[in-house]
């Protein structure tokens, strides 16, 4: 029998924490103790796992004695607190949170993309972010055949990259707008139900947003490309929970339609949805509880013949965060960076 591990997820009660409870369970992952960590708020409640109610537990100094892996969906400032504490304690870290995500001692990784990066960890390992994460996966490979040099992204980005109390304010919100009352916002700076509007994170002097600038930097990161260019505009839609991307990719030279069709449909991570005579694509409702980021109208951009142009949408919380940290997780055990032994030594 292989290696089994004692795991905590700290922000269990979050909508990152709920899937990652799911993708747990699902996959089979080799536990041998689930530690469940959130704030003093959550103190008392419990959660269900593999048929059973787990208690949460209020995140203190001695959380992480006693585990060998960290899945951390709680925020920047709960993973500032707490990581390093876990590191001392023995344990390796997946952080989702943006805290240490350029940090070169860090390794910002996607597992479809650049999986031997892992093993420069030093405790620590970051999950890139939700809109990076999907596009990462459904560009590298084409990049992989032939450089990317610059991509142009907008994003339709759903409520639940705010988190669960995100999900259910656009809920609230539906349905007081259906009942003629007024969409009280709370966790967003504008009502989110049937409207939209540009990405609700801090802008900076050139008049970028925090999110699209995480596009950029981690981006370049991840592909190890330092001076890749990318530019994005993100905006926040009405959805719950799976983000939508337009792209614009350029080449040095003519990308073939048919090539990129061929290259996309066996990469791995990605499923490809075109039906041009039905007018049949992507949608978020679809990629809703997917593992793939589903790519369609992949075409040639009429304005650039060095340019391909592609919608996507991919589940934010699925593979945009918990998928993705869970997957690290296998690709720490698959290449020995993840050993029980590591805490047990401590
Ligand atoms: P809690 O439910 O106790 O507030 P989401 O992104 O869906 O909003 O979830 C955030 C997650 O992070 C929740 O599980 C939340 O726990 C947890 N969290 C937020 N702040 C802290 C904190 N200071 N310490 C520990 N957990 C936190």
């Amino acid at each position: 029998m292989g290696q089994s591990y004692r795991v905590a997820i700290l922000g269990a009660t979050g909508a990152v924490g709920a899937e990652l409870l799911q993708l747990l369970e699902s996959r089979y992952f080799p536990l041998s103790n689930l530690k469940l960590l959130a704030s003093p708020r959550s103190a008392g409640k419990t959660v269900s796992f593999q048929g059973e109610h787990l208690p949460v537990e209020v995140v203190d100094e001695h959380a992480f004695d006693d585990v060998d892996l960290v899945l951390a969906s709680a925020g920047g400032s709960t993973s500032k607190t707490w990581a390093q504490r876990a590191i001392s304690a023995g344990a390796v870290v997946i952080d989702n949170s943006s805290a240490f995500r350029m940090d070169p001692k860090v390794p910002l990784i996607v597992p479809e993309v650049n999986p031997d990066d892992a093993a420069a960890h030093q405790g620590l390992i970051a999950n890139p972010n939700c809109t990076t994460i999907l596009m990462a996966v459904a560009t590298y490979p084409l990049h992989r055949v032939q450089p990317i040099r610059r991509i142009v992204a907008s994003t339709y980005q759903s409520a639940s990259g705010a988190g669960a109390r995100a999900m259910e304010e656009v809920r609230v919100q539906s349905r007081a707008i259906l009942n003629d009352e007024e969409a009280i916002p709370e966790i967003f700076p504008f009502p989110l139900a049937f409207n939209l509007f540009p990405h609700n994170s801090k802008f900076d002097d050139q008049g970028y947003c925090e999110e699209e600038m995480k596009m950029v930097h981690e981006t370049r990161k991840i592909f190890g490309v330092p001076d890749l260019r990318v530019t994005a505009t993100c905006v926040r839609v009405p959805v719950l929970r799976a983000h939508s991307e337009a792209l614009n990719l350029e080449f040095d030279s003519r990308f073939k339609v048919a090539q990129a069709k061929e290259i996309l449909s066996q990469a791995p991570g990605v499923r490809i949805v075109e039906d041009w005579q039905s007018n049949y694509f992507p949608m978020p409702i679809e990629a809703s509880g997917l593992d793939e980021v589903l790519v369609g109208r992949i075409r040639q951009d009429i304005s650039n013949p060095h340019c391909l142009e592609l919608w996507l949408c991919g589940d934010q919380i699925r593979k945009g965060a918990a998928l993705n940290a869970v997957q690290i997780a296998e690709l720490l055990i698959e290449k020995d960076l993840l050993k029980p032994a590591m805490a047990m030594a401590k």
